[in-house]
Order: structure tokens, then sequence, then C-alpha cells
């Protein structure tokens, strides 16, 4: 039963995730209102063009060109433009006016995220956003509120649906990078400017809001570094398969401890890895996203699902939505992010992890001792060495695969020069870390 009175929801934006959240809510509304004990009354949509063709069927009325009065009348505002402005802009606006905001928008949070709690703070109101990270995945609210108590040691996750998109075509279908990423963008899974999904800008914003919540310190999206799956080749894909891993590009958020400096601290990186394809993460396809937990007390969690795709997000948005008419329904102000741990952040640098390197070498005597003293004389430890010679035609060749047991960033990067100068090298052909064994 509908005890309180209607809750005026403006959205901002009518895309592939807006379009779904105005269609489900015109469609559901007054069963979502009977949950809260509030009608929830979508009073209007704002867009940038009024006849652009949207991808749901919704009552022109509803549209206009005046972002500012909608939201100055709404009690919960719901942004899903996208971008930094004006969509901080109308955010402050909206939450300087005492309204709820929701958002999806992991570029503006990872920027701006901090000033934006800070004025919601102030003025009483609540910043949701279910939908930054993993689209329908429930991955926001867990961290914030079930894991609170507990302390994460470790993220590891599959945070962008594009690249997941991308890489798995690669792999399962032998597309080419560019053909695979024409699909993602027709499906709606990538950002507008799909340089954000390919070149990691999107994973990274999302790991710098996972590892802020995770670790309650403000992790800045400068300090996240940052590879994206440009460089990945089919070949390379190819080989870690027949090699029993697969290619993921990984958002990896953990506590560490500075090897040199005994700082102790927490990092947050984005790049592609090997991962053994008998982890849970190798079985994450499609669009799909993962994020693989590891705190003290629960152990290892993994939370999986759609990653992209208008519909999919659209759910976790209208989460965010019941959960705001329930505060506005009991009263009181918002809850104050948790970020006053104030823990130092690490740069990769700190870091240690495994890497697999390929190398083009001559089939000679000598080599392989030479090449192993390399990585020795870099502190660098050989796990195993595996080699596919070709002694066929004047100069016989060989492809070297070399594990390595954990080893710094700055070691392997130093081992990687020094065998690319050295002659019985003809080329480094694949760097790449191994998270996950
Ligand atoms: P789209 O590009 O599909 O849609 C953006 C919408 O914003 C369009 O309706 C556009 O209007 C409107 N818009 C743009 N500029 C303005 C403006 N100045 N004033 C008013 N309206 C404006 O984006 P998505 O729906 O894909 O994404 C929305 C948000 O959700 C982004 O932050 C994205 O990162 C996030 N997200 C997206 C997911 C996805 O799978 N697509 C998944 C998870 C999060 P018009 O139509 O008239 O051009
Ligand atoms: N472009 C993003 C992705 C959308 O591919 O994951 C979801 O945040």
């Amino acid at each position: 039963m509908i005890e309180y009175r209607n809750l005026r929801i403006a959205l901002l934006g009518a895309g592939s995730v807006g379009a779904q959240v105005a269609s489900l809510l015109i469609e559901h509304g007054t069963e979502l209102g009977e949950r809260v004990g509030a009608g929830l009354e979508l009073v209007g949509i704002a867009v940038r063009d009024l006849k652009a063709a949207r991808t749901a069927d919704l009552p022109e009325h509803l549209f206009t060109t005046d972002a500012e009065s909608l939201i100055l009348g709404a009690d919960i505002v719901i942004e899903l433009i996208g971008g930094i402005e004006p969509a901080r802009t109308y955010l402050e606006l909206a939450l300087n006016s005492g309204a709820d905001v929701i958002t999806a928008n992991k570029a503006l949070l990872a920027t701006h995220g901090p000033e934006l709690f800070e004025i919601a703070e102030q003025v009483g109101a609540q910043l949701y956003y279910e939908a930054a990270v993993g689209g329908a995945i429930p991955i926001i609210r867990p961290l914030r509120d079930s894991l609170a108590g507990d302390r994460v040691r470790r993220i590891l996750g599959i945070v962008n649906g594009t690249t997941n998109y991308i890489l798995d075509r690669m792999d399962v279908e032998g597309d080419t990078l560019e053909e695979a990423l024409a699909e993602a963008q027709r499906l709606g899974y990538a950002e507008s400017d799909p340089a954000a999904d390919v070149e990691g800008y999107d994973a990274a914003q999302k790991a710098a809001i996972l590892a802020s919540l995770a670790f309650h310190t403000t992790v800045p999206l400068d300090s996240v570094y940052r590879e994206g799956i440009l460089a990945i080749t089919s070949e390379q894909v190819a080989a870690a398969r027949r090699s029993g891993f697969v290619v993921k590009l990984l958002a990896i958020c953990e506590r560490l401890t500075d090897p040199v400096t005994g700082v102790e601290g927490v990092s947050a990186r984005v790049h592609p890895a090997l991962v053994p394809d008998t982890h849970p993460l190798a079985a994450v396809h499609g669009a799909n996203n993962a994020v693989f937990l590891e705190a003290e007390a629960a152990g290892s969690l993994m939370f999986y699902g759609a990653g992209a795709g208008g519909v999919q997000t659209a759910s976790a948005v209208l989460g965010d939505v019941v959960s705001a008419a329930r505060r506005h329904v009991i009263g009181g102000p918002g809850v104050a992010e948790s970020t006053r741990a104030d823990i130092p952040i690490l740069p990769i640098s700190s870091v240690s992890t495994r890497y697999r390197i390929t190398l083009e070498v001559a089939d000679k005597p000598g080599v392989l001792a030479r090449v192993a003293t390399l990585f020795s004389e870099h502190g660098v430890s050989v796990e195993a060495v595996r080699q596919d010679a070709r002694p066929d035609g004047a100069s016989p060749t060989a492809t070297l695969v070399i594990g390595t047991h954990e080893a710094t960033e700055s070691a392997l990067a130093a081992t990687v020069a020094a065998l690319g100068a050295t002659d019985v090298v003809s080329a480094v052909s694949s760097v790449l870390r191994v998270e996950g064994l």
C-alpha cells in the first residue's frame, strides 16, 4: 500500500542504459512503489537531441532538453549521460538542491568522486552508483556494506565487458581485435569513444572506485597503472590457449608491502594478463564481468554476471532507485563514503608478479645459458622453459617460452631490456604477466 507522497524522478540521458531505465520505470513503477511504500513518478527525461532514435518506445511528452529545470523539480535524479561535463555540473546541482543522485558514470566518479561525496555529505543527500562497476552485478553494495567489517586483501576483476568480449571472440572465434570491437559497439557495450575500453581507461576508472571502497581510502585515478589490449595479437591469444592460459584484461587492487622500502600500502593496476584456464575468471565469456575477491575473514568470493548492456545495467540503476526511495520514506541524512583510512598508495614498481616471456633465438650451443644468465643477473628466477626448435634452414632458430617465479616490475623490465639488446635474441615477441596461479 502506498502511504507516502509521490517521489519525482528525473532521468538525464536516454541512450543504451537510460532508455531501458525509463522503459522499466514506466512498466514496473507501480510495483516498485509498492515495495517502497511511495509512488515513483518519472517526471521527465533530459536528452541532447529530441529527434534521436531510441531503443525503447517512450512517451514523447517526457522528453526535454532543459535538464536544469528538470533537476530542480526532482527528489531523485538519475544521471546516464556519461562523461565529465555536463554530468558533473548536473550532479552538483541535483545534490545542492537536496535530491538523491544515482549514476552509472565511472569516469566522473573516478575523477571527481571525492568532491561529489563531500557535497552529498554536507547536504545530507546520498549518491548511489551500483551500475558504475560491473553492470548488473551487485558489487558496490557488498563492498560498502556487507564486507565493511572485514579486511579485503585483494581484488582480481574482469570489469570491462567490451574488452572481455573482444578477447573472448579472438580466442573462441578467431576474430581480429577490430572485428570483435565493431560487434561490441553494435551491441551497445562500448563507451561512446571505444578507446576508453580498449586502452583500459574504463577498467582503470572502475579499479579506482573498487580500490577506494575496498580499502576505505581514496585511490586517485592517476595512481592506477594502466595498459590496454591494443598490443594483444591473435598469435598471443592462440599461444596462451595452447599453453593452458587465457588472456584477460584484469583490474587488480591489492594490499602489499614495497620490497625495497618496506612501506605497507595498496595498489591498483589494469593490464592484460595470462590466467590459467582452470581459474574461475577464465570461464568468464562474452561481455560478462567477474570480481574475484579475497578477504581475511570471508575468504574468497566471486561476483559474476552481465558487465555491460542497456537493460542489464538498468537493473542495477533500478536497485538504486528503490534504495533512494526507501531512504526518502525513512528520512534522515545519507551515509557518507568511508575513505578515511588514508593508506599509502604504492606504484606499479612495488608490485611483484610472475611473467611469461616469449623469445625468438638462434638455435645453437650456449644460447640457453646466455639467456639464463641474463635472468639471473637481474635477480629474476626462472620457473620453467619450453623450447620449440625449427631445425630447418641455414641458421636454425627456436622459440623460447620462459615462465618466471615472482619478480618485481623493475627487475623484469631490466631483464627484458637486456634480452632485447643481446645478439642471441632476435626478438622478444611477448611479455605477459601471469595472475591467478
Ligand atoms: P549513451 O551514449 O548510449 O547515451 C547517452 C545519453 O545521454 C543519450 O541519450 C544522450 O542524448 C544523452 N546526453 C548526452 N549529452 C547530453 C547533454 N549534454 N544533455 C542531456 N543529455 C545528454 O550512453 P550509455 O547509455 O551507454 O551510458 C550511460 C552511462 O552509463 C555512462 O556513464 C556509461 O559509462 C555508463 N554505463 C554504460 C553501460 C553500457 O553497457 N552501455 C554499462 C554500465 C555503465 P541523445 O540521445 O539525445 O544524444
Ligand atoms: N563500456 C563498458 C564496458 C560499459 O564495456 O564494460 C560498462 O561499464
